[in-house]
């Protein structure tokens, strides 16, 4: 369901793909994560502290941040890790993780807490939080968009999912930079690392990395369901809540709000997934020898596929489930749906390696 009974929408629950799979697959999320750590630098820490990662996931990128904080922290220092996410998020990966960050830092006292509440709502009490960051996040709407129309195809509702995302996309950047100016404290900093849309002459050059994916991935699912291998209502239940902001967009959200936070530092550089640095150094190798180059342009489509499944995973078999596929088949379905997928990005050429990322460090007034 997406639309609620009284006709309300929905708000967003989708985890990552649970049992660490996440975790295991999010390289060019965690190439994001660093690109972020120099904005840490350079705050001054107390030796009471209280730290806050909105959306921590499995907490596999969000460790390397904690380390980078704590590791400026004066010794004997108190401090509260705070690790929020939804309340389907798979925490249990992330509580794995914490024994071997505790043996890191014996001279702190440190006490982390996890809090299953969307950060479309306030998590934390009222001006408790010193550093609040936020990683490859905000781009999740808080309410679910209208699904597909049956009417589109994949490629055209692809075609207008930023028009029609735009406006819920601006509301949530104010609620979710309100909230946090509740939480955090006068003086303290959000680091915020998110998505950026294209612009027209990074599109020419890299292609659109993040609809190119996302909509191979659907089309995989379509072929599928064209031949009436899955059931053609799987198609209407495509409803991605996500948008990629422009910069004119994020500054503009952050002005609004310029009582609250000011931009103390930013930049936006280009993050390519790792497997693309691989396919290069592949295609090299491979010299005139065509056939070795198609090899690695597929190894490269299959990396990227498989990373996207990291996310959207659990739910596209969601989706199956719910509208009749049986049990026994999804497996099955499964593979030849990530084959289609596959081949239809390796078809598409070398793109969908780049995301531009905004990083920005605000600071609260
Ligand atoms: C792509 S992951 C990024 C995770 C991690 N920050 C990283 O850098 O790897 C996006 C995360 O945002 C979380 N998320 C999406 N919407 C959310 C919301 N409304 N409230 C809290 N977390 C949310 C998802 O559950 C997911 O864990």
């Amino acid at each position: 369901m997406t639309i609620e009974e009284n006709g309300t929408q929905q708000c967003n629950a989708i985890a990552m793909a649970s049992g660490n799979t996440y975790n295991e697959n999010c390289h060019q999320q965690t190439l994001i994560m660093e690109g972020s750590l120099p904005l840490f630098d350079d705050i001054k820490l107390e030796s009471n502290l209280t730290i806050a990662d909105y959306g921590c996931s499995q907490g596999g990128n969000s460790i390397p941040v904690v380390n980078r904080i704590l590791s400026r922290v004066p010794s004997g220092a108190t401090v509260s890790l705070v690790f929020e996410d939804l309340p389907s998020n798979e925490y249990t990966s992330l509580i794995k993780l914490l024994p071997r960050l505790f043996g890191s830092y014996s001279s702190l006292k440190l006490y982390p807490s996890l809090v299953p509440k969307s950060f479309y709502e306030s998590v934390v009490p009222s001006g408790s939080v010193d550093l609040g960051y936020t990683l490859s996040t905000i781009h999740w709407l808080k309410k679910m968009p209208l699904p597909k129309p049956p009417t589109e195809t994949v490629a055209e509702y692809y075609d207008k999912r930023d028009s029609r995302n735009s406006a819920a996309a601006k509301e949530d950047l104010r609620d979710f930079l309100t909230l946090r100016g509740q939480e955090i404290k006068s003086g303290g900093h959000l680091v915020i690392a998110c998505f950026g849309s294209f612009t027209k002459e990074e599109i020419a050059h890299y292609k659109d990395a993040l609809i190119l994916r996302h909509r191979v991935l659907f089309q995989g699912m379509e072929t599928l369901a064209n031949e009436g291998k899955l059931p053609l209502k799987v198609m209407e239940r495509i409803n991605v809540p996500i948008y990629d902001r422009s910069e004119k967009e994020l500054f503009s959200g952050i002005d609004e709000l310029k009582d609250t936070w000011v931009v103390d530092k930013y930049y936006r550089k280009m993050v390519h997934h790792p497997a693309y640095y691989k396919f290069l150094k592949a295609c090299e190798d491979a010299g005139q020898n065509e056939s070795e180059k198609i090899k690695a342009a597929k190894e490269y489509a299959g990396t990227l596929i498989d990373w996207l499944i990291a996310v959207f995973g659990d739910m596209i078999l969601g989706w199956w489930r719910e509208s009749g596929v049986e049990e026994a088949a999804i497996d099955g379905l499964h593979q030849e749906f990530l084959i289609r997928a596959k081949d239809l990005l390796w078809k598409e050429g070398p793109g969908g390696a780049e995301i531009p990322i905004m990083y920005t460090r605000l600071k609260r007034v």
